[in-house]
């Protein structure tokens, strides 16, 4: 049986993450510059992005801008802020073919305009739709994700509008950018570094860790079902204990 027959006829995760690590690793190996690297990294989340709503994936949260990214060279920055519109310009159409929404998680008032209203536009124009939701994480953290929730949490208390005893993890899922999504299977993180760095930290309770090696622009539909393949094999127990066969 093939990995892809075998990946098809199991548990297919319903929300995958991904830390698309390696671009400028993978850029300077071949003596270009790293803004080279983030170039084919946007192009193969195109990808990756319709392989996941071919296998039935409902949601991919993928870590594009984080909070901590600002430090890095201001043309490296331009260049990654430049990333969504042309990810619009050049994949609108495959998106549409593919009825996929795109969301984006994140703090929305720190980007030029023109950033934010391309934001607000793409999202108002694939609402509806009803294949995998791929949420961008752009000036994303997930430190901020939840001091933002709690905050607002609180303003209802202050208000009246809940009770200390209504403050449970439910109300507290439904406070986070992923309100939306379904609960977090498998998180990839690609190049070979086995960390974090603050991305989905609620999210990742009981969600199982994938570590390959491929930088993210090498990322491709193989390593995907080797992921979900990998996936499949594991004991998840959720803090419980399966009954013995
Ligand atoms: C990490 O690699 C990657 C990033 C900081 C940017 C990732 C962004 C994309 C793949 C495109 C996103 C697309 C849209 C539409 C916003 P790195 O630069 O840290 O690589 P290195 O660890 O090899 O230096």
């Amino acid at each position: 049986m093939s990995v892809e027959s075998r990946v098809l006829s199991g548990y297919i995760p319903r929300h995958i993450a991904i830390i698309m690590d390696g671009n400028g690793r993978w850029a300077k190996k071949r003596n270009m510059p790293r803004t080279f690297g983030h170039k084919k990294g946007s192009e193969n989340l195109k990808n990756i992005a319709i392989e996941c709503n071919e296998l039935g994936i409902k949601a991919l949260s993928v870590y594009a801008f984080s909070t901590e990214n600002w430090s890095r060279p201001k043309a490296e920055i331009d260049y990654l802020m430049n990333l969504p519109s042309k990810f619009e310009e050049t994949f609108k159409g495959k998106f549409e073919e593919n009825d996929i929404r795109v969301i984006f998680s994140g703090r929305k008032n720190r980007f030029p305009k023109n950033v934010q209203d391309l934001i607000k536009r793409v999202e108002e124009k694939t609402k509806n739709r009803k294949g995998l939701i791929l949420n961008i994480c752009f000036d994303y953290g997930s430190y901020t994700e939840i001091l933002d929730g709690v905050k607002e949490i609180s303003e209802l208390y202050k208000n009246g509008d809940i009770k200390l005893e209504d403050i449970n993890e439910d109300l507290m899922k439904n406070h986070l950018y992923t309100k939306e999504l379904p609960d977090l299977d498998l998180l990839i993180r690609t190049s070979g570094e086995e960390r974090i760095s603050n991305f989905l930290l609620w999210q990742l309770a009981y969600s199982e860790l994938y570590f390959p090696k491929v930088h993210w622009p090498a990322f491709n539909k193989k390593q995907l079902l080797k992921a979900i393949d990998n996936f499949q094999k594991r004991n998840r127990r959720f803090g419980g204990l399966k009954e013995e066969k």
